[in-house]
């Protein structure tokens, strides 16, 4: 168990069978908690389901009984999670405050809901996420469009209600705001193109712009507006950017309830349409990110970034430096191992293109299109100084590429091939220097049965 050949090492999949949307993100007294749509009688989606895991770190999950399950109103499909720390739902039953689900019943996927339409609903618990109740009086919002699915909720404290963006149909979302999670109030309308399910919506600070934050609202497929937000209304101030550039990201959600001082927002999304063959599970989550908005001369920009945990699950670091390849690859190591976390440092000179070979597939940064391309992806990405920097994370069946810090990032699955030991460096057409490379192994996370 957790040891199968293809199960990834330390991230998230689920114990058994199928998952797909990580769904109820919150933090509460210690722990991560990371729902999961999940079907508990196959490897294929369907019989939605939440699925349930906990974590201290954001590394070691310990998945614990599924929290919703299908009922006359349908089955269980994506949604968001809160602690409602002023009890305005009225749920609180006793010290801890009411930590409440709200989701969307699916109507007419199963027998027991033929006929029914997609409506949000909410469920909670008053003994600290041990135990669940759906609340009698759901659904809570009745259906606006056909199909319509997936609440995020946040906490609006200047206006002191509940703010919530929806999945509308085709590519039309909608903001409501509540009181008390119960009566909504539809706020407005959001076109995003080409984008569809799973909205968030957030706010950073933009770093490099002393005192300025900046509303975020993304799509399921990472795609975002940067904004602002004044309660009522969400106005986009840029063009619909792309926050992942990988073929394997999707229906991202960011954690709600992060206490301060550390108020992270971190974003984990589901690593859709992996492959996992002969395995008793289907899917993996992708490696928990922080997320944040960086200045640029394009305006701020998003940044995903690995957890700082990772690093605690550091093993047999090497580093190398200053190593000048002139149009030729050498190799690092040949026994890189299954799990990794490396790092590199490029300066440019006149090379064509340069880039690094892990386990037979090529991450490599074409220097003349100023592009990053890995596993048949590209991304644009303009050097900084005269510098390229890539960060991998490889854990057997997943491999995530951070450009320049986070400024790109690219997640992607793809099955290990026979030589996926071998670490190796490039350069094309010219000459670069590898100023630095830093490779670790990463430990596997789960518990040993
Ligand atoms: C996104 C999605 C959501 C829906 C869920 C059903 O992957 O299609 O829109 O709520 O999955 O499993």
């Amino acid at each position: 168990m957790y040891n199968e050949t293809h199960r990834p090492q330390f991230h998230f999949s689920a114990r058994e069978n199928w998952l797909n949307d990580p769904n109820g993100l919150f933090f509460y007294d210690g722990q991560y908690h990371l729902f999961f749509q999940h079907n508990p009688f196959g490897t294929a989606w369907g019989n939605m389901t939440w699925g349930h895991a906990l974590s201290p770190d954001l590394l070691h999950w310990r998945q614990v009984e599924h929290a919703l399950y299908p009922d006359a109103l349908g089955t269980m499909f994506s949604g968001s999670a809160v602690v409602d720390w002023h009890n305005t739902t009225g749920f609180q039953a006793g010290d801890q405050p009411p930590i409440v689900l709200i989701y969307t019943a699916a109507g007419g996927t199963s027998p027991e809901s033929q006929g029914k339409p997609f409506t949000q609903c909410l469920a909670f618990s008053t003994d600290g996420a041990q135990t669940w109740q759906k609340y009698p009086g759901n659904p809570v919002l009745g259906e606006q469009r056909s199909g319509n699915r997936d609440p995020k909720v946040i906490w609006h404290d200047p206006t002191r209600r509940w703010i919530i963006t929806l999945y509308l149909d085709e590519n039309d979302f909608a903001l409501y705001a509540s009181p008390d999670l119960i009566h909504w109030e539809h706020l407005h309308d959001l076109v995003a193109p080409d984008s569809i399910e799973c909205p968030d919506l957030f706010r950073l600070p933009v770093d490099g712009a002393p005192g300025m934050k900046k509303w975020v609202w993304m799509a399921g497929n990472g795609r975002y507006y940067i904004g602002d937000f004044d309660g009522s209304r969400f106005n986009p101030e840029s063009d619909l950017l792309t926050g992942d550039w990988g073929a394997n990201f999707y229906a991202c959600q960011t954690y709600s309830d992060i206490p301060d001082p550390d108020a992270r927002r971190i974003q984990i999304a589901w690593m859709k349409d992996g492959q996992y063959p002969g395995m008793p599970f289907n899917q993996q989550m992708s490696f928990p990110c922080e997320i944040r908005l960086r200045d640029t001369p394009h305006g701020p920009r998003l940044t995903r970034w690995p957890v700082r945990e990772i690093e605690r699950i550091w093993a047999d670091r090497q580093s190398w430096e200053n190593l000048h390849l002139d149009s030729r690859g050498i190799l690092l190591t040949a026994d890189a191992g299954q799990q990794l976390d490396i790092s590199v440092s490029i300066g440019l000179k006149d090379a064509r293109a340069v880039g690094l070979e892990i386990g037979g597939v090529a991450i490599r940064y074409d220097c003349e299109a100023q592009t990053l391309n890995c596993l048949g992806c590209t991304a644009p990405l303009a050097p900084e100084d005269g510098r390229i920097h890539l960060r991998c994370l490889l854990d057997r069946t997943s491999l995530e590429v951070y450009g320049n810090r986070g400024l790109v990032s690219m997640s992607s699955c793809c099955l290990p091939s026979e030589q996926n030991a071998v670490l190796r460096i490039f350069a094309e057409g010219g000459g670069s220097v590898f100023e630095q490379v830093t490779a670790s192994n990463v430990l596997s996370t789960w518990p040993k049965e």
